[in-house]
C-alpha cells in the first residue's frame, strides 16, 4: 500500500518500506562514500559555501547508496531534497530507509512497488515543488509536461542521468515540446564514457552471477545493442571467457563490434545458439516470439536497458501457457509447448540494479559529480538558460576528469608552450 506517512507535528514526509533497515543502509551508504571522493570533495566546498540555499531538488533516480551520497552533497549545498525511484525494482529499502532516519530526506520508494503506487510516489515527489528536477528516464518531466502543468513555474531545470531519457527529450526539443531547459548529463563524457561503459559492463555480469551463479566461461553469451552500455558488457563477458555474439541494426557500430574481434549476426541466428541474452539497446520487443521458439532449452535472458520492453514478455508469457515458476530469487522460468525452459531474469527490469546494486560507487562518483556541479551550473546561470537540450559546460567535465585521475594518483603531462602554439597554428605546413 502507498501511504505517506507525515512525522506528528511537523511537515516531514516520506514512504519507505521499513524504518528498522537504517542502521545497515547507514552503513552502506558510508561504505559508498569513501568511494566517492570526487562528489566528497564537491560536497565539502558546498558545505562552506551553500550554493544550492533557498533551492528545491525532487530527484528521481535509483535509490542506492550512490544516489543517497548525491542527495547529502545536494544538501550540503544547501538544498531541500526529495527523493522517488525511477525504476519499482531497483530500489534498496535500507538505503531509503537511512535517507529517511539519517539524513532527513523524504523518500518515496518501496521496492517491488505497483504500477500505481509508483507512480503515486512521483507525484509526491513533485508536491515539492522544485526548482530542480534529477531524471533518470524522464519520469518527472514527463509528468510535469503532461500532467502537473503547474509547476513549470518555479522549475528553473531539469537534468537527466540516461540514454532512454535524453532521446525522448531530444525528440521533446524536436517537436517544440520541451518548455524547460534541461542538461543531457548523460551525453557529458564524464558519464556515458564510464558509467554506461565500465559501469554497466560489471554490474551487469555481476546481475547475471549473483541471479544464476552460471559459469559465463565457454557459454555463447548474446548481447543485443553494441551502444556505450552493450560495449562495456560485451568486454566485461570476454573477460569472463565467454563467447560473446553482438546483434546490432547500426552498421557503423556493427562494424566497430565486427573490428573489436566480436561475431556480429542476425538474432534469428544468434537466438539459435545463446545460452545467455542480455539486451541493452533503448529500443522494444528486441528479443520475440521467433526468437524465443529458436531458443535452446535452458537459455536465459535479462535486459540491461531503461525499460523493461526489450523482451516481449507478454509473449513469452502467452507462449509459455501458466507455467511461470520463479526457480531461483531474481529468476522465473517459463516452459514452452515443446518442453524447454527459459529463464527471465528480474522480470526484464534492469538486471543490474534488480539482481545486483547497480554500477559501483567509482564509477557513480564521475557521474554524480557531474550531475551535483550542473545543479549548481543551472541554479547559478537560470536567468541565462532557454528552453532545450543543454550540454553540460566542458570545464566541469576536464575538473572532475583530473580530479578523479589524483584519487587514482595518476600524474598527466602537459603540453609545452611550444606545443600549445602548434596546436592551434593552422599555418605549420609539413
Ligand atoms: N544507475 C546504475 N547504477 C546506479 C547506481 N549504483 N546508483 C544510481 N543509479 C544507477
Amino acid at each position: 500500500m502507498t501511504t505517506m506517512t507525515q512525522i506528528k507535528s511537523s511537515n516531514f514526509k516520506y514512504d519507505v518500506a521499513d524504518l528498522s533497515l537504517s542502521i545497515q543502509g547507514k552503513a552502506k551508504i558510508e561504505w559508498a562514500a569513501k568511494r566517492m571522493p570526487v562528489l566528497a570533495q564537491i560536497a565539502s566546498r558546498f558545505r562552506k559555501e551553500k550554493p544550492l540555499k533557498g533551492i528545491t531538488v525532487s530527484a528521481c533516480l535509483h535509490v542506492t547508496t550512490e544516489t543517497a551520497n548525491l542527495c547529502t552533497t545536494l544538501q550540503e549545498g544547501g538544498a531541500s531534497v526529495n527523493l522517488c525511484a525511477s525504476n519499482p525494482l531497483s530500489t534498496q529499502d535500507d538505503t531509503a530507509a537511512s535517507l529517511v532516519s539519517n539524513f532527513r530526506i523524504p523518500v518515496f520508494a518501496k521496492r517491488g512497488i505497483d504500477t500505481n503506487g509508483f507512480y503515486k510516489h512521483l507525484n509526491f515527489s513533485l508536491d515539492y515543488k522544485p526548482n530542480i528536477t534529477l531524471d533518470d528516464g524522464g519520469d518527472l518531466i514527463n509528468l510535469i509536461h503532461t500532467k502537473r502543468l503547474d509547476l513549470m513555474k518555479t522549475l528553473i531545470a531539469s537534468l537527466e542521468e540516461t540514454t532512454t531519457g535524453i532521446n525522448r527529450l531530444r525528440a521533446m526539443d524536436k517537436d517544440g515540446a520541451l518548455k524547460v531547459p534541461v542538461f543531457a548529463v548523460n551525453d557529458a563524457y564524464t558519464k556515458f564514457l564510464f558509467d554506461n561503459r565500465y559501469g554497466t559492463g560489471q554490474s551487469t555480469v555481476d546481475g547475471i552471477i549473483r541471479a544464476t551463479n552460471v559459469l559465463l566461461a565457454g557459454k555463447n553469451f548474446v548481447v543485443c545493442g553494441y551502444g556505450w552500455c552493450g560495449k562495456g558488457l560485451a568486454s566485461r563477458a570476454r573477460g569472463l571467457g565467454a563467447k560473446v555474439v553482438i546483434c546490432e541494426v547500426n552498421p557503423i557500430r556493427a562494424l566497430e563490434a565486427v573490428m573489436d574481434g566480436f561475431q556480429v549476426m542476425k538474432l534469428t541466428e544468434a537466438s539459435r545458439i545463446g545460452d545467455i541474452f542480455c539486451t541493452v539497446t533503448g529500443n522494444k520487443h528486441i528479443v520475440r516470439k521467433e526468437h524465443f521458439q529458436n531458443m535452446k532449452d535452458g537459455a536465459i535472458l535479462c535486459n540491461s536497458g531503461h525499460f523493461d520492453v526489450e523482451i516481449d514478455i507478454p509473449t513469452l508469457i502467452e507462449l509459455a501457457k501458466e507455467t511461470k515458476k520463479n526457480v531461483r530469487p531474481n529468476v522465473d522460468s517459463y516452459i514452452l509447448k515443446d518442453g524447454k525452459a527459459i529463464s527471465l531474469i528480474g522480470h526484464g527490469r534492469l538486471v543490474n540494479l534488480a539482481a545486483a546494486e547497480g554500477h559501483p560507487s567509482e564509477v557513480m562518483d564521475m557521474s554524480f559529480a557531474t550531475q551535483a556541479l550542473s545543479v549548481e551550473y543551472a541554479v547559478k546561470n537560470q536567468k541565462k538558460l532557454r528552453p532545450g537540450v543543454h550540454n553540460v559546460p566542458a570545464e566541469l567535465e576536464d575538473w572532475i576528469a583530473n580530479l578523479k585521475l589524483k584519487t587514482f594518483g595518476v600524474d598527466i603531462d602537459t603540453m609545452t608552450s611550444e606545443q600549445k602554439k602548434y596546436s592551434q597554428n593552422w599555418k605549420e605546413g609539413t
